[in-house]
């Protein structure tokens, strides 16, 4: 709230809004079920988020349910559902969101020419109309309604200034101004909301919110300049997931609020010290892999190579630290584990790392990391957070499971492998050959669960050095224009991809069950 009887540490407060949810699962290939929503809800709740978008109940019932149950895992904060700008929409937004402790509805429509002739096919006046109804019929159900016009960067600001007066007047208590396609830069995302607060009647003394897609990679510095000039909410996700190039980083605005609180002196309620685990959390359960250099939670985001750098560091942190890793919970990494690491420094090692494993979880953790220090002399903090990675990704209850493999190949083909695999209650036994060893594999694993999904990515690295490293595959599949993502690791490669395959067939039986229309936004 920007009112003049606010007072100042109030004015300053910027409220995050996080879409991982919900703009973070549009982006192809990042679905995610309904446990592993709800567990990464439970962690922003955890971390102070003030309002989660949890999904777009009208897109299918997988959705309408994740709105609800992420209402029960998350009770500190405000749980807002995306509608269109429909009655039917808003209905089925709000019955989703109506039992949390402080629903909202979030409704939208695209307000720039473009929009208003392909996507909508309304005239100024008709849309103008629209607006009123659908956000005065929203804020009869719900007394926090958010309102977006979409494209709003690309939207004249003669229209732009118009249709916000009618929102406000119609009772929206927060007014978004989206950049959807990632096309403004930070002067022009402040001018906005400076000409907003000048031209609206009422805008000061509702929320303004900014929501920036980072196709130039000017997401953040967007976002901060909105800030600047009176937005007090940003709309963001973790590790900038989203459509397309993504959306504005949580871990970048908040760090940087942090870091530069001398030209950026606004405080929001975010522990950073839950960054990283939450960064870990959603590139594993989205499947998209951290770019290593990313700012803030990049694997090199604190590795310091060169000479002069590691000579300055000994000497000083400072000399080339702007913040201190502990900061966003990454802990000082001297402990190295190995097969003869007991179950009490496994466990401490792993909370240094961001994980609070219950008694049950870590007896199964125990067993699967002494089954890979078997394999490997140290076992480094990227091998445990591989392993926790894929003990979350990879779980019992799963439909499919990789039961036994054997594989045969080198320069005397046909690479043939020998895959034995669980398929609901049911065990098969199967032999295939293929162009290579991994091929035989994906191949003997069709012959399971026969399908027409397309293979879209294939990807392989290593956790760490060495010949005895682990590999951390990743297997994209594409059907009917759904996209969904599977992952593990393991010290054989071929072990690993037939894993991630399983997993993202895993997936890919979760997405038919939900029949989400192909595109909604
Ligand atoms: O980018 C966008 O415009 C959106 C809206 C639905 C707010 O995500
Ligand atoms: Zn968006």
């Amino acid at each position: 709230m920007t009112t003049n009887t606010t007072p100042q540490s109030e004015k300053n407060r910027v409220l995050i809004f996080d879409t991982t949810l919900r703009d973070g699962e549009q982006s192809p290939g990042a679905t995610m079920t309904l446990n592993e929503k709800i567990e990464i809800a439970s962690l922003l709740d955890e971390m102070g988020v003030d309002i989660i978008e949890a999904g777009f109940p009208i897109a299918s019932d997988g959705d309408f349910e994740a709105v609800t149950e992420i209402a029960k895992a998350a009770p500190n904060t405000v749980i807002c559902g995306l509608a269109r700008a429909s009655f039917g929409d808003i209905d089925r937004c709000w019955d989703a969101v109506k039992n949390a402790k402080r629903p909202r509805i979030h409704t939208f429509i695209g307000t720039s020419p473009l929009h208003r002739e392909f996507q909508v096919q309304l005239d100024r006046d008709e849309m103008a109309q629209k607006i009123h109804d659908t956000v005065s019929y929203a804020r009869n159900l719900c007394d926090n309604v958010q309102w977006s016009p979409m494209d709003a960067t690309r939207t004249e600001d003669d229209y732009l200034a118009r249709v916000c007066e009618i929102a406000i007047k119609a009772g929206a208590t927060t007014i978004n101004i989206p950049d959807t396609v990632g096309y403004t830069a930070p002067r022009e995302s402040a001018d906005i909301i400076r000409m907003l607060l000048e031209r609206v009647p009422g805008m000061d003394e509702i929320t303004i919110a900014t929501h920036c897609h980072n196709d130039l990679g000017m997401a953040t510095a967007n976002a901060l300049a909105a800030v600047e000039a009176g937005a007090r909410q940003i709309e963001c996700t973790i590790n900038g997931l989203g459509e397309r190039a993504g959306n504005t980083a949580l871990e970048e605005v908040v760090m940087a609020m942090r870091v530069r609180q001398d030209i950026f002196p606004y405080h929001n309620s975010i522990d950073t010290t839950k960054i990283m685990q939450a960064s870990r959390l959603v590139s594993t359960v989205s499947g998209f892999p951290v770019q290593f250099n990313k700012a803030i939670v990049g694997k090199n985001a604190f590795a310091h190579e060169s000479g002069i750098h590691q000579d300055g560091m000994l000497k000083h942190a400072g000399t080339f630290e702007i913040m201190r890793p502990e900061d966003i919970g990454l802990a000082e990494t001297s402990l190295v584990m190995g097969k003869h690491s007991g179950r009490a420094a496994l466990r401490s090692k792993l909370e240094n790392l961001g994980y609070s494993l219950g008694d049950n979880q870590l007896i199964d953790v125990f067993v699967r990391f002494k089954e890979l220090a078997d394999r490997k002399k140290e076992v480094f903090d990227d091998d445990l957070i591989a392993l926790m990675t894929d003990s979350e990704t990879n779980t019992a209850n799963d439909h499919f499971q990789v039961k036994s493999l054997r594989v045969v190949c080198g320069t005397e083909g046909p690479q043939t492998a020998d895959l034995s695999m669980k398929a609901g209650e049911e065990t098969h036994s199967v032999s295939a050959t293929g162009d290579g060893p991994v091929d035989a594999v994906f191949n003997a694993i069709k012959m399971v669960f026969p399908h027409e999904a397309k293979l879209a990515l294939y990807q392989v690295h290593a956790v760490t050095g060495g010949t005895d490293a682990q590999a951390t595959v990743t297997v994209r599949m594409e059907e009917e224009g759904k996209i969904v993502t599977g992952q593990s690791s393991d010290t054989d490669t071929v072990v690993a991809s037939a894993k991630a395959y399983v997993n993202a067939l895993n997936k890919l039986i979760v997405r038919r069950q939900k029949k989400a229309p192909a595109a909604l936004t």
